[in-house]
């Protein structure tokens, strides 16, 4: 096995794992998932935090607004490297490196189908494959001095064909070779022999940091990436939350706790500060509107919860009995009493705090004002009501097109239901009533009578944050438009307004979609796969 270099060449310890995170590339382009140019930077921010090594922050080609937050994270970037997707094209990568020119550690990251399949689509042969790969790769390395290579589904390439190709890209300076199971296809012990045979096999692999980019479709993706780095696979792609197209990605907070809690029989070491893989949890949860299942190793709501008799008496005599990692590990606060209507702005503060959320001073008010007026409603306001208030005040964008002013709904064991709404439409109120089948059917009517669009509502989901008939509940919603996949989401003790809330989110977020994109233009609907 080879010495590891960092991600600007330096040699560096051989047990050192670099944590490659994609959230707001791979993760981003989860159909949905798409975030706006703020929350991306707020991201990036948390990730540099955190301690990644390597911020894949976007695709630049793909749309002025993937630009535009690429270059910005590049620029606000501290300590990680900041690294752009491009495809094995010229204009591509120029406008990759136009994008990261400006971090302090730049990257460039080309990528090619290398498999029969994938071989395909551009209607190459092996050998202008091949010539192509030294033609882009050299081109890049020309730009930058730290450039990333991707054999596209390189876990159903011919191992013959990836040899080749992944010496050429070595020796036209790429400086790590990523190694992406793109469909999700491989399996541990193949995924290991797969790396193996490309350090034993390819001349020069000891010059470069090989990396390991799995996807989660047969629910492999964590067993995957450690067995890629047990044989010598020293960079790990990832996102939070495991987030991503289909079955999503390898989840970053996996593979990290994996290797900090098993470092027994896995010796390697990341730069990740754990204890911040909670809040940004959450926070990727909330601006993505992919909710976190319950049961999700490591960030689930149920991952520390012992529910069962056996297990509370066990837990209290040693917490050990069935505890192989502490919550305060990944920044869960101690379970601690739950705020009332008489907790004071500092209360609040400290709480919050605790969660992992410093808010700014304006922000703090604003979440106050909410925090007193569901303590109103709820007798104890408990850490997961304050996580949902939180993210609902962070989900509402600066301007909203559609605010939601008044709602009533009558409902009965006799239908139709009624619902009687105020909505303001760029700041003009507009009154209106209409029927529906269930309360929420006829809110959501007023709705689209008031402000008629053809999205269709692909998910309408609701969660009780708490136990108890007080409870507050998120809402999720997910709307198509001529390929545009919009979420939004909301949380309310009163279920139809969350839900409406929701909605209306998720249209405020459609309109400034419209406004980015002509019908067709969106990127995230392009595939990346097309050359
Ligand atoms: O899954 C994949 O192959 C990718 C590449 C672009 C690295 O995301
Ligand atoms: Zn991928």
């Amino acid at each position: 096995m080879t010495d590891t270099t960092t991600p600007n060449g330096a040699k560096a310890d051989k047990d050192r794992v670099l944590i490659f995170d994609t959230t707001l590339r791979d993760g981003e382009q989860s159909p949905g998932a798409t975030m706006t140019h703020d929350e991306k930077l707020e991201i990036a921010e948390m990730l540099d935090e955190m301690g990644v090594d390597i911020i894949e922050a976007g695709f630049p080609i793909a749309s002025e607004g993937d630009f535009a937050a690429v270059s910005e994270i590049a620029r606000r970037s501290k300590n990680a490297v900041i690294c752009g997707l491009a495809r094995a094209n010229f204009k591509d990568i120029d406008r990759c490196w136009e994008a990261v020119r400006n971090a302090g550690r730049p990257r460039i990251h080309t990528f090619i189908g290398t498999s029969p399949l994938h071989r395909a689509i551009p209607n190459l042969t092996m050998d202008e494959m091949a010539d192509r790969i030294h033609e882009t790769v050299t081109h890049a390395r020309n730009l930058c001095d730290n450039v990333q290579w991707s054999p596209m589904d390189a876990t159903r390439t011919e191992h013959d064909y990836l040899c080749r190709v992944v010496e050429i890209a070595i020796k036209a300076g790429a400086t790590t070779i990523n190694i992406p199971d793109t469909v999700g296809y491989t399996a541990p012990r193949e995924s290991a022999e797969l790396i193996r045979m490309l350090l034993e096999r390819v001349p020069g692999a000891g010059t470069v940091v090989f990396s390991t980019h799995c996807h989660n479709d047969l629910g492999m993706a964590t067993a995957n990436s450690l067995a890629a780095v047990e044989a010598g696979a020293r960079q790990i792609e990832c996102t939070i939350n495991g987030l991503g197209e289909r079955a999503g990605n390898t989840a970053l907070e996996e593979v990290v706790m994996a290797l900090k809690v098993r470092g027994d029989i896995m010796p390697f070491r990341t730069g990740i500060d754990t204890t911040k893989i909670m809040s940004i949890s959450r926070r990727v949860a909330s601006v993505s509107g992919f909710p976190v299942q319950f049961n999700k190793a490591i960030v689930g709501k149920n991952a520390f919860a012992h529910e069962s008799g056996i297990h509370q008496d066990g837990m209290l005599k040693n917490k050990e009995t069935f505890e192989i990692m502490r919550p305060e590990d990944i920044g869960l606060a101690g379970t601690s009493l739950p705020l009332g209507k008489h907790s004071g702005r500092a209360a609040l503060r400290a709480k919050l705090k605790d969660l992992g959320y410093d808010l700014a001073d304006n922000q703090l008010n604003d979440v106050f004002v909410r925090f007193k007026a569901l303590a109103d409603r709820k007798k104890e306001v408990y850490d997961e009501d304050l996580i949902a208030l939180v993210a609902d005040e962070q989900t509402n964008d600066a301007y909203e097109h559609l605010q939601l002013k008044k709602l009533r709904v009558i409902c009965g064991t006799e239908g139709p239901q009624e619902a009687e709404m105020v909505l303001a439409i760029d700041g003009v109120e507009h009154k209106i009533d209409a029927t529906g089948d269930g309360p929420v059917d006829a809110a959501f009517n007023c709705v689209k009578m008031l402000f008629p669009h053809q999205a269709r509502l692909e998910l309408y989901q609701v969660n009780a944050v708490t136990e108890g008939t007080d409870a507050q509940a998120t809402v999720s919603v997910r709307l198509q438009e001529d390929g545009r996949i919009v979420t939004g989401s909301s949380a309310d003790t009163d279920t139809i307004v969350a839900s409406v809330r929701a909605y209306v989110n998720a249209l405020n977020r459609l309109i400034v979609r419209r406004q980015k994109t002509a019908p067709g233009e969106d990127v995230k609907t392009v595939s990346y796969h097309r050359q």
